[in-house]
């Protein structure tokens, strides 16, 4: 059993200065939530809002991170870096990254790594593709993209697991609840071999079209201990819909 359920908002490539209003809007709106709140604005905003939030109940992450704390790689952002900026958590491994930057879950390892270096919880994501489900190839890419994205020393506390079928990124399907049921069943059990008691308690959310309207009969899912949530993180007031299904 996981501690706290968690509800992660992925703003991915969109805000500017003038939509932490959003991030302002939930913190008011939420100042003791049941369940953990996060947002992971794009680079720019972490400072900016981290200041805005801070001392409230919202978290803040980064979208990604370098494998290594500081070096001669243009345009790249370190952990340590997120962290500097108010960060609590990293996501790494999306699909969009796997898909637009060619990640491996080799690289995800290594950026998973730097993130618990700089004190960072890691968001690893995993997740088949169309083709991949239609083969039946669910279960074995996502087992394989979790044994190869996790490192050893996984625990509870320092990372989260993201079940994010590519084909409900962003295109309003979603999987049935069965669907989602296997693969979570599925995950928990892998990390339950793998890592004991913790991979018991390492959170597992799902991603994918999650909206208000369909967040609770996702969130009764068995082993859904969560909701990673793109489009529908944007807006206070969508998102905050979300973290009253939780
Ligand atoms: O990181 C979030 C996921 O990619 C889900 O995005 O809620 O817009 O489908 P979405």
């Amino acid at each position: 059993m996981t501690a706290r359920k968690l509800a992660a908002g992925n703003w991915k490539m969109n805000g500017l200065a003038a939509d932490l209003v959003e991030a302002e809007a939930l913190a008011k709106a939420f100042p003791s939530p049941k369940v953990d709140v996060l947002l992971c604005p794009p680079a720019t905003l972490i400072a900016p809002m981290s200041a805005k939030v801070g001392g409230s109940a919202i978290a803040v992450g980064g979208q990604n991170c370098h494998a290594v704390e500081s070096g001669a790689h243009t345009g790249d952002v370190s952990a340590a870096m997120l962290a500097d900026a108010g960060a609590s958590y990293v996501i790494v491994g999306h699909s969009e990254r796997r898909t637009d930057h060619g990640e491996t879950d080799a690289s995800i390892r290594l950026k998973t790594q730097a993130a618990w270096s700089a004190g960072l919880v890691a968001i690893v994501c995993i997740g088949e593709t169309l083709g991949q489900r239609e083969d039946g190839e669910t279960l074995d890419v996502v087992g394989g993209q979790l044994a190869g994205s996790l490192p050893d020393d996984c625990t509870a506390a320092n990372t989260v697991v993201a079940y994010e079928p590519v084909w409900a990124i962003g295109t309003g399907k979603v999987p049935t609840l069965d669907q989602i049921a296997e693969v979570h069943v599925f995950l928990r059990a892998k990390l339950e071999d793998r890592f004991g008691a913790e991979g018991a308690g390492i959170p597992l959310l799902y991603g994918g079209s999650v909206k208000p309207s369909n967040a609770d009969e996702i969130f009764g899912v068995s082993n859904v201990d969560g909701a990673l949530v793109g489009g529908a993180s944007l807006k206070a007031a969508d998102f905050g819909g979300i973290i009253g299904a939780l």
